[in-house]
């Protein structure tokens, strides 16, 4: 393909199931990831890391939702703070417990360990050709590419959510990004595969009211859960931004970039993170240029989703665990 070409990936819809390791920071869209990983991925473990709220919390989320789900993936916690950045949360949009908004059981289990890194590092030195899939901030991730200089090459890829032509925690900088930008910077140049699900494609996938009732209408505990966990998300989206119909479930996509790779259009780009900018610390600088001097791609941006056959994805993975 030229370089500068959007294409629509044309996969077959049965791809083979990838394995991953979903790093993340439950946080409700990380929740809903969770799900469609455990249904469509080889989910071999779930690593967390501080962000949308300290990491005591965010492993607590993790573990409920495989408690939810009835699968035992070993959860390890990772690190409670960026490489450099001070630690800061989103409680202001997913309440103080990272997940706000429902009646959620407590944890039957604890983390299967505290050293994130040296799982992921482990397991991608036992089974070759696993996907990293962070939809947090790049902490752990970064940690175990710097502890393990053969990782990169031992993994499919990385798949991640982040970043994006605009920000949310600030004007330039989405907010996983934003947090250790460090970290990012770090993961954007490591060289291998790298797949890109930044804002202007999650913004396109919106838990509107419509999708959420195909969640409610679903049987059982499970889906109950997680559609008060869309409300409350969706209610302080709408509280926050001028025009969404819904909160934008930005996750589940860093997923379904390897399981749907067929709702996708990618545009291969050079993307390089902003570490000491004033006003632009944690921007995702996406050369979009059609120019000689572009600088040749390190990553495959997403660019579209084909937003209800998405959804319908999620729906179906919830409706799969609630029989
Ligand atoms: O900016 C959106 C990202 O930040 C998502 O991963 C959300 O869960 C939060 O971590
Ligand atoms: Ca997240």
């Amino acid at each position: 393909m030229l370089y500068g070409m959007s294409s629509t990936n044309t996969s077959p819809p049965n791809a083979s199931t990838p394995s991953i390791i979903l790093d993340c920071d439950p946080g409700h869209d990380d929740a809903i990831a969770i799900v469609v990983a455990a249904q469509h991925t080889n989910l071999v473990g779930i690593t967390t890391v501080a962000g949308n709220a300290p990491l005591t919390m965010t492993t607590r989320n993790a573990l409920i939702m495989t408690d939810l789900l009835g699968i035992d993936t070993p959860v390890h916690s990772g690190a409670d703070r960026p490489l450099v950045a001070p630690p800061r949360h989103a409680g202001y949009v997913h309440g103080e417990s990272g997940l706000d908004g429902a009646d959620l059981p407590e944890p039957t289990r604890g983390a299967n360990g505290d050293n994130a890194v040296e799982f992921i590092i482990e397991t991608c030195r036992t089974t070759e050709g696993i996907w990293l899939v962070p939809v947090g901030p790049l902490t752990n991730i970064a940690l175990a590419l710097r502890t393990a200089s053969d990782l990169k090459d031992r993994i499919a890829g990385i798949s991640l959510m982040g970043g994006g032509s605009f920000g949310n925690r600030s004007a330039a900088a989405e907010f996983n990004i934003w947090a250790d930008p460090e970290a990012a910077a770090m993961v954007y140049e490591y060289g291998g595969p790298l797949k890109m699900a930044g804002l202007d494609v999650t913004h396109q996938f919106q838990a509107t009211p419509d999708r959420i009732a195909k969640v409610s209408a679903l049987p059982g505990r499970l889906a109950e859960l997680l559609a008060d966990l869309l409300h409350f998300f969706s209610a302080t989206y709408m509280t926050r931004h001028d025009d969404m119909g819904g909160a934008a479930v930005h996750d589940p996509l860093a997923v379904m970039a390897l399981t749907h790779p067929e709702l996708f259009t990618i545009a291969q780009r050079h993307v390089v993170i902003e570490t000491a900018g004033e006003h632009t610390r944690g921007m995702t600088l996406i050369d979009e240029r059609a120019l000689i001097e572009r600088r040749p791609p390190n990553c495959d941006v997403l660019t579209h989703v084909e937003a209800d056959a998405a959804f319908d994805v999620i729906v179906a993975a919830i409706a799969h665990f609630s029989n």
